[in-house]
C-alpha cells in the first residue's frame, strides 16, 4: 500500500501486522482514508461512537465481518441505536429470529470492548468536551458534538470510527482543522425578527436548511435555539444535506471564540410558508418521538403534555438508556398514559415499525428517513400535536 501519511514507529509496527491482525486491518483503514483526504499524520481521539450497530442495516455481511475481528479498543466507545430495545423486545414488536441476529451483533461489539450504551445522543454520556478531538459516525451526533459542544469529529462511516476506535487514532483532516471549520454560507429565518419561533419548528428549518446547503457550513444570524432546539436542526441538516457542523451566531460556541467573517458568502432565507407546508395533516397508525434520542427536558415536557390522557394508538418515545435511568419518576409518569419510553433503539432502525402504515414524527430527521427506511408514509407535528394524535 503506499502511504502518504506520517506514521510514528509504533503507527508502523501496528501497518506491518506486529499486533494482530484485526488492528492491522484497521490501521490499514486509516492510512486510507488518510490519503482520499490528505491527511499528513494520525492525531489521538478521546472518544468514539460506532454506527452499523442495528442488524437491519448491517445484515448478515456485516455481522460475521464483525465476529471475525479480534482487538480492544483503545478509547471510550458507544453504538449507535440497535434494532431493538435490548429487553423488552417481544412487546415491541420485534421477531425472535431477529432479535438473536441482533444479540450477535452487540455481543461481537462487546468483545471488542465497546460500551453498548445504544443511542444517537452519547453527548448526554458526558464523554465530550470543547476541543476534543474525536471519530463519531451517527451524523446527528457528529452535528450536535461539533456545533453545540465545539468538540471535533469528521462524520466517519462505521468502519472508519471502528478503525479508529481500536487504534486510539483518527487522520488529520476535514473539520479536526480548525480552518475548515469556517462558515461557507449564511442561513436567515424569515419571522424570526417578530419574535421567538415556535419551539417544535426547528426540526422543519433544518429540513429544508439541509437541502439547501449541502455539505457546507452554515452559520445562522437571527435565531436564539435552546440546546434541545440546536439538536433538532442539527439533526435534520445532517439528514437532508450533508452538515456535520453549523455555527449559530452568539449562540454556539465557536461563534463566541473566533470572529468570522460572513459579508461575501451566499444567504439562503428560509421562508415560513415552507416550513408551515412541511406540517401537513394525514391520518396515521402510531405516534414516534425522540429522533434524536429525548433529553430529560423533552421526557419532562412530554410527562406534562400526557398527564390526564391516556394513549388510544400506539406511541413511543425514544430516549438513551442513561437519561431513561436518571429519569424513572417522569418516564414512570409517561407510561402511565399507556405510551411507552423505549431504550436503545429507535422508530428508523428498528424492523417493529416497519408494521405501520403511517407514523407521527416531531422531527425534521425523521420525517426525511421513516419513509425510505420503514416503508410508511411520515407526518411532522409539533410535540404537542403529537400527543394529540397519540391520544385523541
Ligand atoms: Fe437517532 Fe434514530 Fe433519529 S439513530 S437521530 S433516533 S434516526
Amino acid at each position: 500500500m503506499v502511504i502518504t501519511m506520517y506514521l510514528d514507529a509504533e503507527d508502523e509496527r501496528i501497518l506491518n501486522g506486529e499486533f494482530g491482525e484485526t488492528r492491522q486491518k484497521m490501521m490499514e483503514i486509516l492510512v486510507a482514508l488518510g490519503r482520499v483526504y490528505d491527511a499528513e499524520r494520525l492525531i489521538p481521539i478521546t472518544s468514539a461512537q460506532v454506527s452499523g450497530a442495528s442488524y437491519k442495516t448491517i445484515g448478515a455481511w456485516g455481522l460475521s465481518w464483525l465476529q471475525s475481528l479480534d482487538a480492544r479498543v483503545a478509547v471510550p466507545t458507544v453504538l449507535n441505536p440497535i434494532g431493538m430495545p435490548r429487553e423488552q423486545w417481544q412487546e415491541f414488536g420485534v421477531g425472535e429470529k431477529f432479535a438473536r441476529r441482533q444479540q450477535e451483533v452487540l455481543e461481537a461489539y462487546r468483545r471488542l470492548g465497546i460500551t453498548v450504551e445504544c443511542t444517537c445522543t452519547p453527548y448526554y454520556l458526558r464523554i465530550t468536551e470543547f476541543g476534543e478531538h474525536m471519530a463519531w459516525s451517527e451524523s446527528s451526533a457528529v452535528a450536535y458534538a461539533n456545533s453545540v459542544v465545539g468538540a471535533r469529529t469528521n462524520r466517519e462511516g462505521g468502519p472508519g470510527a471502528l478503525a479508529a476506535a481500536i487504534i486510539g487514532k483518527t487522520p488529520y483532516y476535514g473539520l479536526h482543522i480548525v480552518a475548515n471549520r469556517r462558515p461557507g454560507v449564511v442561513v436567515d429565518v424569515e419571522g424570526s425578527e417578530r419574535g421567538a419561533l415556535p419551539a417544535d419548528h426547528y426540526g422543519a428549518i433544518g429540513y429544508l436548511a439541509g437541502r439547501e446547503v449541502g455539505n457546507r457550513i452554515p452559520i445562522f444570524t437571527n435565531i436564539r435555539p435552546t440546546r434541545d432546539q440546536l439538536k433538532a436542526l442539527g439533526a435534520a441538516m445532517a439528514a437532508t444535506g450533508a452538515v456535520a457542523l453549523f455555527h449559530v451566531d452568539k449562540i454556539t460556541p465557536e461563534t463566541r471564540i473566533f470572529s468570522f467573517e460572513t459579508g461575501g458568502l451566499e444567504r439562503i432565507t428560509i421562508e415560513q410558508k415552507d416550513i408551515e407546508g412541511l406540517f401537513e395533516e394525514i391520518e396515521v397508525d402510531a405516534v414516534a418521538v425522540g429522533c434524536p434520542h429525548c433529553s430529560a427536558d423533552e421526557l419532562a415536557e412530554l410527562a406534562g403534555l400526557l398527564k390526564g390522557r391516556q394513549t388510544t394508538k400506539p406511541f413511543y418515545i425514544f430516549a438513551a438508556r442513561g437519561v431513561i435511568r436518571d429519569n424513572r419518576a417522569i418516564v414512570a409518569a409517561i407510561e402511565r398514559s399507556g405510551a411507552r419510553v423505549i431504550a436503545d433503539t429507535c422508530m428508523v432502525v428498528s424492523p417493529a415499525m416497519d408494521r405501520f402504515r403511517a407514523i407521527m414524527v416531531d422531527s425534521g430527521k425523521a420525517l426525511a428517513y421513516v419513509p425510505n427506511m420503514c416503508g410508511a408514509l411520515a407526518r411532522l407535528g409539533t410535540r404537542a400535536e403529537c400527543v394529540e394524535v397519540a391520544t385523541s
